[in-house]
């Protein structure tokens, strides 16, 4: 590791080159001491030259930002925006803009910077000539896979798959790895009834699937959860289910949706009411897929919904949604687009679970930097090449970059050392719940890493005060404040955001 870590001065000329021109925190980050495994057992800082606090000079958006805010309308819609960021400037978990604000980012662009920005171990993967190659020659993967992608894929992406799971498709985004699954899903289904590999398709299911009508196209579904979400693509957004705004004007296959559980909280207070109300949603769940004139193939769920309000059920239904797919011959999609990566205190929230059977497809992307459905069933390979096919099927850069993120996880133990963060956290979230009851409501995620959220009142206008203040927070759903920070995030950030997060209440 040493002589790998001293190939980082290797890399210094071009960004050496770059700091001349824009003075950056990044220009000096391979400079920078390396994070130490030792951080992880203790109290030293994985990013020892991070800022030691956030920086707050300007509002936000100052001056410059707002500059930039005005070139860019011109071009681009920013009604979206929520900073404009400089990520030359931006280190390890703080995030930096344009005026010179440095906040703390406990959003990690919704979910997705595992080990912190400019990362000096990604920096090495992101600069090697294998990564140079793979991007200027970036192959349809279908058809011209490199000699050592299955070399890529088993040290890398494969690597981390899910117990039981060792085969992949991969693909380019979260709403992409979920449609990939769907159509598995379907030419599964399909296959079976038809009576095996072996069988060939009839003339009228060649025919009508031409003209978009069974049984060529089936009258098939896949079955969501209220509040759910699995993506905008055309097929994803049929199964997701949290906001309007999200599907209004957009043709959507006629799915059934059943309802997720709706916690109460205190967990240990409601623990009655809680079993009961999960298990009403398993019996709707049961009677959908007994009854939906389009028979669902599949049931895909979160296992935290995540955009739709992070809610939570407990390891007890995700067993019971097995249980029940496995009764009704039926497939069991868990979408880890965002939980999966070790945020939650695991590397797959699934894990959480103790399941029995593991799941048939597990989808994810964000904090990978790269997408697709990890499976283990060779009958969810389609019978025939190209059925499931596209140009690029997937990218070797971004493969090669989830495996260096791999490494670095690994490296500095970031998953354990998530769920001992996320602990300290939460007990000291529960205490501000405490002494602000009208703040903190429904405090969530105990035992589940950092992906920690809660209900506010005045979620809005928390979240930007929070940016005065010097910290870059998201929210989820109608009331939800949610916590992604990176995985390495430390108990020392933690205490600036709760003295931040203080600062706000009281104000
Ligand atoms: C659980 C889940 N699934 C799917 C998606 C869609 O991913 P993408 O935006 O990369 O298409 C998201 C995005 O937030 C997600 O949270």
């Amino acid at each position: 590791m040493a002589s790998f870590l001293r190939t980082a001065s290797r890399t210094l000329p071009a960004t050496r080159r770059f700091s001349a021109q824009t003075p950056s925190i990044a220009t000096i980050a391979l400079q920078r001491r390396h994070a130490s495994s030792a951080a992880a057992n203790g109290s030293q800082p994985f990013f020892p030259d991070e800022p030691v606090e956030p920086i707050v000079k300007t509002q936000i958006p100052g001056p410059q930002s707002k500059a930039a805010i005005e070139k860019l309308e011109k071009v681009f819609d920013t009604r979206s925006l929520n900073m404009i960021a400089d990520y030359g400037r931006s280190y390890g978990n703080y995030i930096a803009d344009p005026d010179g604000n440095v906040l703390l980012d406990v959003y990690a662009q919704i979910a997705s910077i595992p080990v912190g920005y400019n990362n000096p171990t990604l920096q090495l993967a992101a600069t090697s000539p294998e990564m140079a190659s793979a991007i200027i020659n970036r192959p349809a993967l279908g058809n011209f896979p490199q000699h050592d992608w299955a070399d890529i894929l088993e040290t890398g992406i494969l690597s981390v798959a899910p117990k039981g799971l060792d085969q992949v498709f991969t693909g380019q985004s979260g709403s992409d790895a979920n449609e990939l699954a769907y159509k598995a899903a379907f030419m599964w289904k399909r296959q079976q009834q038809r009576g095996g590999a072996n069988v060939d398709f009839s003339d009228h299911e060649i025919t009508s699937a031409m003209n978009n009508q069974s049984p060529g196209a089936p009258e098939l579904s896949i079955l969501s959860f209220k509040s759910a979400f699995h993506g905008r693509l055309f097929g994803s957004l049929s199964t997701t289910r949290s906001k309007p705004i999200h599907k209004l004007d957009i043709p959507a296959f006629d799915w059934p949706q059943a309802p997720f559980p709706a916690l109460k909280y205190p967990l240990e207070d409601f623990a009655a009411e809680n079993a009961a109300e999960e298990q009403r949603c398993l019996d709707e769940t049961e009677r959908l897929i007994k009854e939906w004139h389009a028979p669902p193939t599949a049931v895909v769920v979160e296992p935290i919904q995540s955009e739709g309000g992070d809610n939570h059920a407990s390891a007890s239904f995700f067993r019971g949604l097995r249980t029940l797919t496995k009764k009704h011959n039926i497939l069991f999609i868990v979408d880890e687009v965002q939980t999966g990566v070790g945020a939650t205190g695991q590397f797959w929230a699934h894990e959480h679970w103790n399941l029995e059977s593991p799941p048939d497809m597990v989808t994810f992307s964000k904090k990978a930097q790269t997408a697709g459905y990890y499976y283990g069933n060779n009958d969810l390979r389609p019978n025939k090449p190209y059925r499931q096919f596209n140009t690029w099927m997937g990218d070797p850069a971004r493969a090669i970059l989830f495996r260096a993120i791999i490494q670095e996880i690994k490296r500095l133990d970031l998953v354990r050392h998530t769920a001992a963060t996320g602990s300290y956290l939460y007990d000291g979230l529960a205490r501000l719940a405490e002494k602000y009851p009208g703040e903190i409501m429904n405090l969530r995620g105990k035992g589940q890493g950092t992906f920690i959220a809660w209900d506010s009142g005045r979620r809005d206008e928390v979240l930007k005060k929070a940016k005065a203040v010097g910290v870059n927070i998201g929210g989820s759903g109608e009331r939800a404040v949610r916590l992604r920070p990176m995985l390495v995030f430390q108990k020392h950030h933690a205490d600036l955001l709760l003295e931040r997060l203080e600062r706000i209440f009281g104000s």
